[in-house]
């Protein structure tokens, strides 16, 4: 049977979402001979009804381009006088069967609720570069975020040796410290801060100091939502549709800090949208083009109120209530083991 299908992407642009756009729409057009239909601008389009047109022509080599061709916003639904509701009517203006919703845990969490709530054909695609999302093993965004931070951190070393500076690089991560994990522990960093754990000033200074005195420089990795004993990270009081502080300044705080006690040359960099920007991984463009297939399939199938998910592997269809309960923390074995690498040769160096 012939179907419409709108798909949107909400929240930050992320590595890899324009490969679920064509993988979704290359499978709903070549194998169930469906038409897709764009809304521009995540949530804001579908309440507006902004459309933009995808076809198989204008998608046939975006996969590796990163952002989102269709356009994204932070427009919570929710949070707009009558926003729910115009949102099926522009379910019905466009004649939608389904809507495909790519985004992370606030995207996702809309869907949800238009499931629940209104009874919305939803299928959600999991996007997030903090990899924080449940109900999915990874994330597409993720792959090509820590590749990006691992070479600016590897950039960061050469300046670092070069000046025998301490050099703080924060990465982002709100509340889950994925990014500042892996691209620590891939950089050698020689502290790594992480939001799940709150940080100890004096056990970083001596750690950094140590390192500082054996290897002539040190470099810390810092997520943007780390736990530092009373400092305020919250930047800008303003909380954006889904309620979230924008974060940022945990490096510059941290540097003054490391330069204070320790008395070595502190500087800090803050990765920002450079971590997000970008052509994504060979990863990210197969992960994403999976997911968007399988998006497709899900439709096929009825699974409304899911998420196109890769659990082991495999793509499955997960609940999006489950994905969107509680936030995937890193799983702190390897936050443990790479404490074993901060300041790698100092006990050597010490001997
Ligand atoms: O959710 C992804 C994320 O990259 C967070 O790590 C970060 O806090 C946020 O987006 C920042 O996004 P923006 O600057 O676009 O508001």
């Amino acid at each position: 049977m012939s179907k419409r299908v709108g798909v949107l992407t909400g929240g930050g642009d992320c590595p890899g979402l324009n490969a679920v756009i064509r993988g979704l729409l290359y499978k709903a057009t070549k194998k169930y001979g469906w038409e897709v239909q764009g809304l521009r601008y995540g949530w804001k389009g579908a309440v507006e009804g902004i459309t933009i047109d995808i076809n198989l022509e204008n998608t046939e080599d975006i996969v590796r381009e990163g952002g989102t061709v269709i356009k994204s916003s932070r427009t919570n639904p929710y949070k707009i006088d009558g926003g729910v509701d115009a949102v099926c009517a522009t379910m019905e203006k466009l004649k939608l069967d389904a809507l495909v919703a790519i985004g992370g845990e606030d995207t996702c969490g809309v869907a949800s609720k238009l499931f629940t709530d209104k009874g919305i054909n939803v299928i959600g695609v999991p996007k997030t570069i903090d990899n924080d999302l449940s109900g999915t093993d990874v994330t597409f965004g993720f792959d090509t975020c820590i590749n990006i931070a691992t070479e600016m951190i590897d950039n960061l070393h050469t300046t670092a040796k070069s000046h025998e500076r301490v050099l703080v690089c924060e990465v982002m991560g709100r509340h889950a410290g994925w990014i500042a994990s892996y691209s620590g522990i891939a950089g050698n960093a020689d502290y790594i801060l992480v939001p799940e754990e709150e940080v100890d000033v004096d056990d970083l200074c001596a750690t950094v100091k140590k390192a500082y005195e054996c290897q002539e420089y040190a470099i810390v990795v810092a997520a943007e939502g780390a736990q530092l004993g009373g400092v305020d990270l919250t930047k800008d009081a303003e909380l954006d549709a889904f309620g979230h502080v924008k974060l940022g300044g945990i490096g510059e705080r941290l540097a003054k800090i490391i330069e204070e006690k320790t008395a070595c040359e502190t500087r800090s960099t803050v990765l920002g949208h450079i971590q997000r920007g970008g052509r994504p991984s060979a990863y990210d463009r197969v992960l994403g083009t999976r997911l968007g297939c399988k998006a497709a399939d899900m439709i096929e199938a009825g699974d409304w109120g899911k998420m196109a998910a890769i659990i082991g592997n495999q793509t499955e269809a997960v609940p999006l209530e489950v994905a969107v309960g509680t936030l995937k923390t890193l799983d702190m074995e390897i936050h443990e083991n790479s404490k074993l690498f901060f300041g790698a040769n100092k006990l050597t160096c010490a001997a």
